[in-house]
């Protein structure tokens, strides 16, 4: 019973380090394929609006100390806080077969662009010495909190839900696994003469030499390599390239994957 839309949007993840010009080029994909009439959203991590986010931006601010694993385990749940679903959303979550906002968003035909993904949350981490596949850990496999759910809902219509639940696929297991990851490659000397750099935490030289390390760990022959130093226009020219024909795949109806599984 497969319907025609396997149809969806992308997952598309912007990785780099800090300053190498992701967040201008999010901005510049997202007015591309809005102006292409695609049904697109920015989404950025660390998500700073969340409660989780507000201590990771104040240790980021240096506001803040925390021990490297705990940080490490912030940065995870605030990815994972985009899976959650409220109380208030109990039953929309149970009809839409308990998908995730991230699943339900490229189901429903919008394709992501997200500024950083698990793949900053280990590189950072591990440039600071942490295990790698310690690291990984915390992206895969926590189980969606479905049964929580019920309890605001009526009796009434709990029975029909449960009944309905039973015949649903389990929930995914794991974050999901992008359809496109755009690695934007800037030499650590170049990022750190561009303005506006410093200012944070990891933004210092030696450091970010050890979190390119930790990228071509993690690098693999799925992502495309943009050269972050041509001018803006060129690296503009050259994402809107693969990002069109990765959207265009997954209309196709490309199936979704786990990260890492
Ligand atoms: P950044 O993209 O620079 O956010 P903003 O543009 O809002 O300042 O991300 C902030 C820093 O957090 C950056 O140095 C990378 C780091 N980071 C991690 O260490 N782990 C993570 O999981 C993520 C998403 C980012």
């Amino acid at each position: 019973n497969n319907h025609k839309s396997d149809s969806r949007g992308a997952l598309i993840v912007l990785e780099g380090l800090d300053r190498s010009g992701k967040t201008l080029q999010s901005r510049k994909l997202i007015s591309y394929l809005e102006g292409l009439s695609y049904s697109v959203e920015s989404w950025r991590f660390p998500d700073r609006n969340t409660g989780v986010g507000q201590m990771i931006s104040s240790y980021l601010a240096n506001k803040s100390e925390l021990d490297d694993h705990a940080i490490h385990l912030l940065f995870s749940a605030n990815r994972w806080e985009k899976r959650f679903v409220s109380m208030s959303h109990a039953l929309c979550y149970v009809l839409l077969l308990q998908r995730s906002l991230m699943e339900n968003k490229l189901r429903c035909g919008t394709t992501l662009i997200v500024d950083r993904y698990s793949f900053s949350g280990v590189a950072f981490s591990s440039a600071k010495g942490l295990d790698i596949e310690w690291c990984k850990a915390p992206e895969m496999g926590l189980l969606a909190p479905d049964l929580v759910l019920y309890l605001d809902i009526p009796p009434e219509v709990i029975c029909s839900i449960i009944k309905f639940v039973v015949e649903v696929k389990a929930p995914e297991m794991g974050l999901l696994a992008p359809d496109l990851v755009l690695y934007l490659d800037i030499p650590p000397e170049k990022a750190a003469e561009r303005g506006g750099y410093g200012g944070e935490r990891y933004e210092q030289l030696e450091f970010q030499r050890k979190v390119v390390r930790s990228y071509q760990i993690l690098h693999d022959a799925s992502w495309k390599t943009i050269d972050a130093c041509l001018p803006i226009e060129d690296v503009e020219k050259q994402l809107q390239e693969v990002v069109l024909d990765c959207v265009t795949t997954c209309q196709k109806g490309k199936p979704l994957s786990q990260l890492w599984s």
